[in-house]
């Protein structure tokens, strides 16, 4: 699939205020700095269209994407940033927790991980709760331009065995580099096979 047409929507901190429910979404989510908004940009072409920084906690808000006028993109704020993260819910962000638990046609979520890291226990708690709460999701490793083809791949056989420990059955796994645009037309692909199965990306029963 190619993104054609991609364009901001709205920006919240409260999921109740996100668009309506009519359309299929696909949310990125991760600690901060793994690289959403870059992942974004690069899988819609674009150089700014969800807001960078090198400094971790810089997406704050809610926001959506409207993609190919058919389905909804969001960038989440991150987790795991000291700033945001003490005193509020299972430690992921009450703002995040409600949408994650509300939001209805949220169709997959995409959890970002640093390629590079050893698996984090913010992580795999946060993939615990998804498995609990019922949340479809799938993993991208994010900035594998950032190790040769053997750390590369070192780094993906310890993470999925320790993913095997505690999952009888592993995600729907993808590498990708904002940097070289690894990994794009496997993810929109796959969005795209999601779309064509659930009905062109509307939610024709909502
Ligand atoms: P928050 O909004 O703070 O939660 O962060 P984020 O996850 O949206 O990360 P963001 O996309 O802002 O990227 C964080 C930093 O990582 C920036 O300096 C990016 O340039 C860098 N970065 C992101 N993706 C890649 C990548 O694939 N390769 C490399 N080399 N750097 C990347
Ligand atoms: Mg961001």
């Amino acid at each position: 699939m190619k993104i054609d047409t991609s364009t901001f929507v709205i920006s919240n901190t409260d999921w109740k205020k996100s668009p309506k429910e009519n359309r299929l979404e696909y949310a990125f989510i991760g600690r901060s700095n793994v690289g959403k908004s870059s992942l974004i940009n690069m899988l819609t072409n674009h150089k700014n269209l969800a807001k960078t920084s090198g400094k971790p906690g810089k997406t704050q808000l809610i926001n959506h994407f409207l993609i190919n006028k058919h389905w909804f993109l969001v960038d989440l704020p991150g987790y795991g940033f000291a700033k945001v993260s003490k005193s509020i819910r299972r430690g992921f962000g009450k703002i995040i927790s409600d949408y994650i638990e509300n939001r209805n046609n949220l169709t997959n979520l995409f959890v970002l991980i640093d390629v590079r890291h050893t698996p984090q226990k913010i992580d795999m708690e946060f993939m615990q709760y998804l498995g609990e709460t019922g949340i479809p999701f799938s993993i991208i490793f994010t900035k594998s331009d950032k190790l040769n083809p053997y750390k590369l791949s070192q780094s993906l056989i310890h993470y999925k065995s320790e993913m095997a420990t505690v999952w009888d059955e592993l995600p729907k796994m993808f590498v990708s580099s904002a940097e070289t645009a690894e990994g794009k037309e496997e993810i929109l692909d796959y969005i795209h096979e999601i779309n064509e199965q659930l009905g062109s990306g509307f939610m024709p029963r909502m």
